[in-house]
């Protein structure tokens, strides 16, 4: 990723109460092993930690305890099931903004429900939820309908953040045609992406 011109990162990995039962400690313990790595291996670039968090129990008694790793200002990336629609959405980002945090949905393109709702979207952005689309999804790495999905929030100027949403070296291969095609140039014409400013 540092040869794709990548020197800054901030990785999110998942807290997910069943499958990857992060927490800060453990989430800082690793960030303290790449780092070592990075360093040994003369890879010059900067790497923070915060986490993708998945709505399930787990979070909401995070944000009830105030215990949530963030980036930026106080922004809190989280995501849901791809295919069963969030019960109370609504309330659990009052809760995340009433605790001080602004909610920062992941991959907005990549839930089902939302392709043929796109209005939801727009009811979304309209409570405070900022968006990040993930790069992949632009280049159409996961599928049509996603990309459809990821265009459409480009072309209402929707998308707040760029993610990669790297897990291995398949998606670095794809992010990198994606890169090269031009794609970052496409999106900031209409929308304000805030990268920079983390
Ligand atoms: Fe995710």
């Amino acid at each position: 990723m540092h040869q794709l011109g990548y020197t800054r990162f901030i990785t999110t990995p998942h807290t997910m109460m069943h499958r990857y039962p992060n927490t800060q400690e453990s989430i800082f313990r690793s960030l303290d092993t790449l780092r070592n790595a990075l360093e040994t291996a003369h890879i010059p670039v900067t790497v923070e930690a915060a986490s993708e968090y998945y709505l399930d129990e787990h979070f909401i008694r995070f944000i009830k305890e105030k215990n949530l790793l963030t980036f930026g200002n106080n922004l809190v990336l989280f995501e849901m099931s791809y295919v069963m629609p969030p019960v109370e959405l609504d309330m659990i980002v009052s809760t995340l903004q009433d605790n001080g945090y602004t909610p920062v949905l992941a991959h907005p393109e990549r839930y089902l429900y939302f392709h043929a709702n796109p209005e939801s979207y727009a009811a979304l952005k309209q409570i405070g939820v900022l968006f990040q689309v993930n790069i992949n999804s632009l280049g159409g790495y996961y599928s049509k309908s996603v990309q459809n999905a990821a265009k459409t929030l480009m072309k209402h100027g929707w998308i707040d953040y760029l993610g990669s949403d790297v897990h291995h070296f398949k998606h670095i291969d794809a992010l990198s045609t994606t890169l090269k095609g031009g794609i970052i140039d496409e999106v900031t014409k209409n929308n304000t992406i805030r990268n920079n400013l983390l």
